[in-house]
């Protein structure tokens, strides 16, 4: 079985609804940021102080609690490495339908992937993950909340599979919790298992997706093991000029946070209204079920130009489309879309 990660092909035009990108851009702060970059600068290699030190103050943690990565892929990554590089028959536990880099990555370091199905209405299957769990189990990834489902993960059940794996890395993907959810960050949780890691994405609200910004949170003996595995200049110029910035601008990013929630009711609303069954979500995107038409209606959606995420192939997800909620205006585009094919 091949989980090689596949790269979802990228319209030329049209209204991006498919990965779940931040639909304005990014901070305005940020731009000018970028411009003032000079050419000395840009031959010189990145010097992270003031990104570091921005991102701790955001996150409110210890510089030593945290790896500035090329994106929360490269966090993901980086975990896989230190998971499972010793392990022979070292396993990977994954809840699914989940983000794809999970099992790309546990498959490109050597190790098993052991999926355990979301329940059919995608509550979290707390049992199941239990009794998967054994010796060989070397890391758990969670995602909180989840992508493509939007579901959050109750804390209980969080605590309950660190309880039982405390031999594991146990991983919570919090790429979308700055939409709804509660972070880890900050949990007596993260004192208790020195093993428990948290990423997170400034791709989403930040709209920093091009610029490739994530971080690793967790104590400062995991996050060290993290960076010995991560090259020393993994983020580029740009983007350690750009996250002061993008923090510095939270009246963008309150202002993005609402239009994003605006935009969940209008998609609810509008779905109501054509019978489409869906999932009240806690991240930026909604996740729906076109019953028997899935794959018709996103290539309809496509040929006027508005693409979402075709989500259908994933375990449980039979005709399931993923929107994203983003600016109110385009959310409507999205609507007028729909509206004219139901
Ligand atoms: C759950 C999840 N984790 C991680 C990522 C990757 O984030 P980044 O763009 O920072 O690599 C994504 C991107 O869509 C995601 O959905």
């Amino acid at each position: 079985m091949s989980y090689e990660y596949e790269r979802v092909a990228t319209p030329a035009g049209g209204l991006r609804l498919h990965l779940n990108e931040n639909t304005a851009g990014c901070s305005p702060a940020v731009i000018e940021a970028l411009r003032s970059l000079t050419a000395v600068q840009l031959a010189a290699y990145p010097d992270y102080d003031a990104a570091i030190d921005a991102t701790a103050r955001r996150l409110q943690v210890g510089a030593d609690a945290l790896l500035l990565t090329n994106g929360l892929d490269e966090g993901i990554l980086v975990a896989a490495m230190v998971a499972l590089r010793d392990a022979a028959d070292g396993e990977a536990i994954i809840v699914v339908p989940a983000f794809d880099m999970y099992a790309a990555c546990t498959d490109a370091v050597g190790g098993r992937v052991v999926e355990v199905p979301l329940e059919p209405d995608f509550s979290f299957p707390l049992e199941r993950v239990l009794a998967a769990i054994n010796e060989r189990t070397h890391i758990i990834w969670l995602t909180n909340p989840n992508n493509p489902t939007g579901q959050s993960i109750p804390r209980e059940a969080i605590l309950r599979i660190a309880e039982a794996s405390k031999r594991a890395l146990l991983f919570v993907d919090e790429a979308y919790v700055d939409f709804g959810g509660l972070t880890l960050i900050g949990d007596a949780m993260m004192q208790q298992f020195p093993r428990l890691i948290v990423g997170r994405t400034f791709a989403k609200a930040y709209g920093l997706a091009g610029i490739r910004a994530g971080a690793v949170v967790g104590q400062p003996e995991i996050i060290s093991a993290l960076r010995r595995v991560t090259p020393p200049y993994s983020l580029n110029a740009c983007a350690a000029a750009a996250l002061p910035a993008a923090f510095g601008d939270t009246a963008f990013y309150d202002w993005y946070l609402s239009q994003v929630q605006e935009s969940k009711q209008l998609l609810y609303d509008a779905l109501e209204k054509a019978r489409v069954f869906y999932w009240k979500s806690d991240a930026n995107f909604v996740l729906a079920r076109f019953e028997g038409r899935g794959t018709g209606v996103q290539a309809s959606l496509a040929a006027s130009g508005v693409h979402v995420r075709d989500r259908s192939g994933d375990p449980g997800c039979a005709d399931c489309l993923r929107i994203t909620a983003g600016v109110v205006e385009h959310t409507r585009k999205f609507v007028t879309a729909l509206e004219w094919l139901v």
